[in-house]
């Protein structure tokens, strides 16, 4: 039988990093003990005690606090709620994440992506467009730590920056954060949520890299002005959350394997991170270039001439798959056409290095 294609591509944990054995336990134990509330309908915010463990992670009231089913379903509330409070156009970085960018065009809204470089977004360019046009800004989405697709950290001198001009521009902002606990190696700086205080920041971050994604338990640290309208898009959404996935989280950290399940978590990522950086360093053509991430799941490889799209269809033939850059900018745009980005939390080790020789080969 060939052996299974290796994917670059998704940005999924692998099967060994999801602690399959302890959240069944979990789920077991929260089913038997409490199964007339999690099988039942709930506070449309989610599952209390995993709400209040949320809320005093970050030092915040319960009532801000709203949990989501993924982060994802959480931006699409965000988005609808706050174009429809304040319709404008929503600041996003070049590159960002594909889906929230499908998603605002899908919505209607005006994408406008602000350069970044390897410390992040540039402020300088945020600063243009704020004083480049009357009319404010709906919100800005950011994704400071880690970003997918790039891998790139905002630095902290930018994070004070960017929150001078919040403030300077009364401008509402989204702080993405899945991967910022996946950090392997290098101190976290402030979030954003942190440096703020919570007015204009929205901070939002999932347990899909900390404890697996088919929890599908997000959370979003809201505004308190703004808590109750987000609640309700969910409420008048899905009526409540599934309580029983929640409930295992909550389970799961109770029994204290949140800490040491992301401290594995992050010991096999690095060494998939240290992997795909060894073998770009070996086999990629001169004049490429890539992100050095201390964190998360992607690193962004600029290969300066190669066409990405043509490639990737080229890399299916040979049985590796990867995510070509232009899928990162706004549908029209031409940016990321010699870009890609690589995903290594799927692959072990050994398979990172045969996808990247033979990625590189076919590059001649
Ligand atoms: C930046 C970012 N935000 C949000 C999500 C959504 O994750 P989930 O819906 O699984 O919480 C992802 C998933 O990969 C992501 O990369």
């Amino acid at each position: 039988m060939p052996d299974a294609p290796i994917s670059f591509a998704r940005g999924a944990p692998a099967p060994e990093l999801i602690p399959a054995a302890e959240l069944a336990e979990c789920a077991y134990a929260v089913a038997q003990r409490d199964g007339a509330t999690v099988f039942s309908y709930g506070p449309g915010g989610g599952y209390a005690p995993l709400r209040e463990w949320v809320a005093a992670r970050h030092g915040v009231e319960a009532g801000r606090v709203v949990l989501t089913v993924g982060g994802l379903q959480g931006f699409v509330f965000y988005a609808a709620e706050q174009l429809a409070r304040r319709p404008g156009r929503v600041l996003v970085e070049a590159p960002s994440y594909d889906r929230p960018l499908k998603i605002l065009a899908r919505e209607g809204a005006e994408i406008v992506a602000l350069e970044m470089d390897d410390e992040g977004l540039d402020p300088e360019a945020l600063e243009a467009e704020l004083r480049g046009r009357d009319d404010p800004p709906s919100f800005l989405y950011t994704i400071p730590t880690f970003q997918n697709p790039s891998g790139r950290t905002l630095s902290a001198e930018r994070r004070a920056r960017l929150i001078e001009l919040a403030r300077e521009h009364a401008l509402p902002v989204l702080e993405d954060d899945p991967y910022g606990l996946v950090r392997f190696e290098g101190e976290s700086p402030a979030s954003l949520l942190e440096l703020e205080g919570g007015e204009l920041v929205t901070y939002t971050s999932s347990f899909s890299k900390t404890v697996a994604p088919g929890v599908r338990t997000g959370y979003f640290v809201l505004p308190a002005n703004d808590a109750a309208a987000f609640e309700e898009r969910a409420v008048s959404t899905y009526i409540a959350p599934p309580f029983l996935p929640q409930a295992v989280v909550a389970e799961f950290v109770a029994r204290g394997h949140f800490q040491p399940n992301l401290e594995r978590v992050c010991r096999e990522l690095q060494s998939r991170r240290d992997a795909i950086l060894s073998a770009l360093a070996a086999h990629a053509p001169s004049g490429s270039s890539w992100s050095h991430p201390q964190g998360g799941y992607f690193v962004w490889l600029d290969l300066e001439e190669a066409d990405t799209t043509s490639l990737a269809a080229d890399a299916e033939r040979e049985g590796v798959s990867f995510v070509a850059g232009r899928s990162f900018f706004s549908a029209g745009s031409s940016n990321g056409a010699t870009s890609a980005r690589l995903a290594y939390s799927y692959e072990t080790p050994e398979r990172i290095t045969d996808g990247v020789q033979r990625l590189m080969r076919l590059l001649g």
